[in-house]
């Protein structure tokens, strides 16, 4: 049993109570000192296991630029990881230097290439036709291919992302030939990428997936005759949901990462590309807080606490039947009498953030907690219905810090007023 890292802020209740009748409701909450230990605990993990890596934040979980200043600031060699010309400049306005960015895409339009080659970041293709579309911009002198290793793993089927089924990255088979070809194309150093699924908490996943990952690097090498610059093995590290699940060991998982690296490159690091990942649910998820109110208590055929956040707020339980811990603020462990479905107001009945769970007895106006959304939450949320978008609100030592308004309905329409 894993007790939630936030767990005491929302059985104290306080702060909580008083920032929600300052910024209202629903309002996502990102504490700064739960960041800065995420990050701390995957740089430290890295340094012990190796001399040459580089992080990069995956943008898409979180997308607010001010959060990533402020992790930019406590780990200055952050990188950002960017799928969209929207997300390169997340990573501009949050000064990450462009040189420590790169542009990881899907179907990539000739309009996308060229956002990412004029942003001047380094560029990861998905596919053989990608770098020919990417040809008539320019060739540029290094360049990163997707590998799609035959098989992938994810917490939810829809989140796995290698495999037959997967619409990402370029097979085993054709991976060398893509790589002599842009070599003949004039590219003159590469690195290699794989993303192969998310929220995976099996510490040994990233050892077998490392292998699936210099296998074909070793057959790239040696065919274009040189050691490739970069290796990412993308994310896909995984965070508890649910109090019966461990925390990842990032020292183990590095270690063993090392250990194939050591295996296939040998002892000395100078050999070795340089490793590289693109954490984003492993830094700021379980630093995020949804913070909704109850706005109706129904007792149909089932039991229903309505709250003010739904699948617009929080896609994730619609989307994937993902599980968040839900807590009624000030009292997360009292007694739990009842069993309710958790919704929101959206007119959809997939609109749940929570399916038969048991909790407290709750009152209209109670301050709810839904835990682990500080990545895929804000992100992903969307105005079904004409629900404007929550605020974001950063907690930390000196305070409080307002890091994204509330949007107002007339913010919906503002591209219809021409
Ligand atoms: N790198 C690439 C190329 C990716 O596509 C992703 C996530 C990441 C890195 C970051 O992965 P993470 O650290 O979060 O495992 N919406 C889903 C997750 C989709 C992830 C898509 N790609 C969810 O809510 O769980």
């Amino acid at each position: 049993m894993t007790k939630h890292p936030l767990l005491d802020e929302v059985l104290d209740g306080s702060r909580l109570i008083n920032i929600c009748e300052e910024y209202g409701t629903p309002l996502y909450t990102y504490f700064g000192e739960r960041i800065r230990n995420n990050l701390d605990h995957i740089d430290t993990a890295l340094k012990k296991n190796f001399d040459k890596y580089q992080i990069y934040y995956a943008v898409k979980s979180n997308n607010n630029p001010n959060l990533l200043t402020f992790m930019h600031q406590h780990i200055p060699s952050l990188g950002a990881d960017c799928s969209s010309p929207g997300e390169l400049l997340v990573a501009k306005k949050a000064r990450i230097p462009i040189k420590n960015c790169v542009y990881t895409g899907n179907f990539e339009s000739i309009d996308d290439l060229q956002s990412a080659v004029d942003s001047g970041c380094e560029v990861n293709l998905d596919d053989e036709t990608s770098f020919k579309r990417l040809k008539n911009i320019c060739i540029p002198e290094y360049i990163s291919f997707r590998l799609n290793p035959g098989v992938g793993k994810g917490r939810f089927a829809e989140i796995v992302t290698g495999g037959h089924d997967a619409k990402f990255g370029i097979p085993v088979e054709k991976i060398a030939d893509v790589y002599q070809s842009a070599l003949t194309d004039g590219v003159k150093t590469f690195g290699l990428q794989c993303h192969a699924g998310s929220a995976i908490l099996d510490e040994n996943h990233f050892k077998e997936n490392t292998k699936l990952i210099l296998k074909p690097a070793r057959l790239i090498e040696n065919t274009i005759g040189q050691r490739l610059k970069k290796i990412s093995i993308g994310s896909g590290f995984g965070i508890p949901y649910t109090d019966d699940e461990d925390p990842l060991d990032f020292d183990n998982v590095f270690h063993l990462v090392a250990e194939v690296f050591k295996e296939f490159y040998g002892q000395h690091q100078d050999d070795w590309p340089i490793l590289c990942i693109e954490p984003g649910r492993a830094i700021v998820g379980d630093a995020g807080i949804l913070l909704a109110r109850v706005t109706g208590i129904k007792n149909s055929y089932k039991k229903f606490v309505g709250l003010d956040a739904g699948m617009e707020t929080l896609m994730r339980p619609a989307l994937y039947g993902a599980v968040h811990r839900i807590y009624k603020v000030g009292n997360p462990i009292g007694q739990q009498n009842i069993t309710v479905d958790v919704t929101g107001r959206i007119c959809e009945n997939t609109d749940r953030l929570a399916v038969d769970i048991p909790f407290p007895d709750v009152m209209e106006g109670d301050l709810i907690a839904i835990m682990d959304t500080g990545a895929y939450g804000y992100a992903m949320a969307h105005q079904f219905n004409t629900r404007p978008r929550p605020a974001e609100l950063l907690i930390d030592k000196d305070g409080s810090r307002l890091i994204r308004s509330r949007e107002t309905i007339e913010d919906i329409f503002r591209n219809c007023d021409n």
